[in-house]
């Protein structure tokens, strides 16, 4: 059901990106993974990254220029070889950043809406086309539980993620009668390097935190359904949130 089928993936190094290409290339579909570093893989993940199903794409994705030079000759280079070039997206990157908005340098703004928000619009009005075109295909997003609340710290951090969901909404819309399907999925804590360099975690239990495999394994539900249907959004949460400051 996946073989021959194409997917890009942003995020692909670590956490939900790295998940969902671990499960797109175990059922043998082709995966452009995009990240500034290469995946780091344990034993039993070489195999399949290794293999020409995997093909790494490094790129800044903040940075529009890069963006830009990095997949557009790629969408090209697709377009030229195949009939159907591209399956599906998945945009998994971002990263988040925390603090009263005054504490916000502009650059501090400016690169978190960039990277979490404008570089997915960007993405967008490159591959759409290419969905467009062919009649099919999913685009799905990683937004957040920050897509659906807004909360103490997570101003700017929200309002990347509530303005991921309005664009999501509005493309699913805008997409029906190309037969594009366009999805959401907010997970709320993970346990993945998203929390490194923040001073809170996910609580320690395993009911305090989803695994990016959870996460990827929502991914892989909706590029399951069958034609005709589309999942709008899906809400993913530990059973029972704990915050752990560090
Ligand atoms: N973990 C959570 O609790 C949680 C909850 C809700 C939503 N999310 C969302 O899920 C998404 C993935 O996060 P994660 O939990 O998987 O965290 P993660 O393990 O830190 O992964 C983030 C990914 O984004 C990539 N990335 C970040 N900045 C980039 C840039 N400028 N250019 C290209 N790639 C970039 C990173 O790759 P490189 O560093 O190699 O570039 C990495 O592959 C994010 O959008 C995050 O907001 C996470």
């Amino acid at each position: 059901m996946y073989a021959n089928r194409t997917f890009l993936v942003t995020g692909a190094s670590s956490g939900i990106g790295h998940a969902v290409t671990t499960a797109l290339l175990s059922r043998s579909a082709k995966v452009i993974g995009v990240s500034r570093r290469e995946p780091e893989l344990t034993p039993t993940e070489m195999h399949d990254f290794d293999s020409e199903n995997f093909q790494f794409l490094g790129c800044d994705l903040s940075d529009f220029e890069s963006l830009s030079n990095s997949l557009e000759p790629e969408i090209r280079r697709l377009r030229k070889e195949k009939s159907h070039p591209l399956d599906g997206v998945v945009l998994c990157h971002g990263y988040g950043d925390f603090g009263a908005v005054e504490q916000f340098s502009n650059e501090r703004i400016s690169l978190l809406i960039d990277t979490n928000l404008t570089s997915h619009i960007m993405i967008c009005r490159l591959v759409l086309p290419v969905l467009k075109t062919v009649g099919a295909g999913d685009l799905i997003f990683i937004g957040s539980e920050s897509s659906l609340k807004g909360g103490k710290k997570g101003a700017v951090y929200c309002a990347t993620k509530f303005g991921l969901r309005g664009f999501a909404q509005s493309l699913r819309q805008e997409c029906a009668t190309s037969n594009v399907k366009v999805s959401i999925v907010n997970p709320g804590m993970v346990d993945t390097g998203f929390f490194d360099d923040l001073d809170f975690a996910p609580g320690e239990s395993q009911d305090n935190q989803l695994h990016a495999e959870t996460v990827a394994k929502a991914v892989m539900a909706i590029f399951d359904m069958p034609s005709g249907s589309v999942v709008d959004e899906i809400n993913l949460s530990p059973i029972k949130t704990v915050i752990r400051n560090k």
